[in-house]
């Protein structure tokens, strides 16, 4: 790490002490946020940790858009604030609140369930809300036959294969771009120059390659499994920034990346020197709220998701201070 980096990271871990700032970040964040943050989790452990957060004079959530709206619905009183506010997971363009109303009036009683990565107006329109870590446990709490989801059709074809439910896409063409970057070839390739290794992959990738794969789960799941399991050698089928964490935190396994070109260029607009902007300027640009009259409604869903058992607790990033 080179000198500027550390410079600003002492920076960022003096002001946030003055301003009892808690830095959640996502596991896509570069390994040099990772460190200055509080936790660092999958996006089901950062909603949990915001709903806790009660008691910090703010929040900076360095995670795509949606992930920073969860926060600032779930924890009101605290002002969240985003180090980049362009960070939008174009995911979430494929349904919107029409795409959904829509479906509804084909399935009129079958319940909706979207993946945090909707944005505002779209959740408005959901009967509940799901992460990766959550999605096959908040599908089976509802007892239905048939779910309308969206927008990952990789996640929903994840969701129909470990539940009885009927899943119907709200957009079958819904797809993570990063993701999609994974093919089978590439994961038979790694496991014959690999015989020993544990594939695990993400639910956003195609089905081919969760199907070859170990396990499958959330950024979150991979986390543990890697930390817990007495493998030496583990293939991950998801964002670099998540491989570059469990390399760094566990130097005596080796991380195999399924391909190194798997990069969120989203995720990785947000960097120390625009974290040290926030806790300087408290810029207005950078504050994240949710249409006041979406608010309401989307805390009621999200505290539903949050009471499902999901994939447990967040992880605290030691750094020393
Ligand atoms: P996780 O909730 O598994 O961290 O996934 C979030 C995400 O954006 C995956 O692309
Ligand atoms: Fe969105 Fe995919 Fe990036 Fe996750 S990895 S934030 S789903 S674009």
């Amino acid at each position: 790490m080179d000198n500027d980096c550390k410079d600003l990271q002492e920076k960022i871990l003096k002001l946030k002490k003055e301003r009892k700032a808690l830095i959640l970040a996502h596991n896509y964040q570069t390994i040099e946020i990772q460190e200055i943050a509080d936790y660092v989790g999958d996006s089901l452990q950062l909603a949990r940790k915001s709903a806790e957060s009660n008691g910090y004079e703010m929040i900076i959530f360095s995670g795509v858009r949606f992930m920073a709206e969860m926060a600032a619905v779930l924890c009101p009183n605290v002002p969240v604030y985003i180090p980049d506010p362009g960070a939008l997971c174009p995911l979430a363009a494929y349904i919107d609140a029409a795409a959904v109303r829509k479906k509804k009036e084909e399935y009129p009683d079958a319940p909706v369930v979207v993946y945090v990565n909707t944005t505002a107006e779209t959740k408005t329109e959901t009967d509940f809300i799901c992460t990766s870590g959550s999605a096959v446990e908040v599908v089976e709490s509802l007892g239905a036959e048939t779910v309308l989801f969206g927008p990952d059709a990789n996640l929903a074809e994840h969701v129909r294969r470990h539940t009885n439910v009927k899943i119907v896409d709200i957009d079958p063409r819904g797809r993570c771009y990063v993701h999609n970057m994974f093919d089978l070839s590439m994961l038979i390739e790694l496991k014959k120059k690999y015989p020993d290794a544990i594939a695990i992959a993400h639910p956003e990738c195609p089905i081919e390659v969760q199907e070859a794969a170990d396990m499958v789960g959330s950024t979150g799941m991979m986390v543990r499994t890697v930390a817990e399991s007495d493998a030496k050698t583990f293939i991950i089928a998801t964002e670099m920034g998540l491989v570059h964490q469990l390399q760094k935190n566990h130097p005596d396994k080796t991380i195999i990346p399924l391909y190194e070109g798997a990069v969120c260029r989203q995720m990785k607009k947000h960097t120390l020197q625009k974290i040290l902007d926030v806790l300087e300027n408290l810029p207005e640009a950078n504050l994240v709220t949710v249409p006041t009259h979406t608010a309401p409604h989307i805390r009621e869903v999200l505290e539903h998701m949050n009471k499902v058992k999901g994939q447990g607790p967040a992880v605290a990033v030691d750094v020393g201070t």
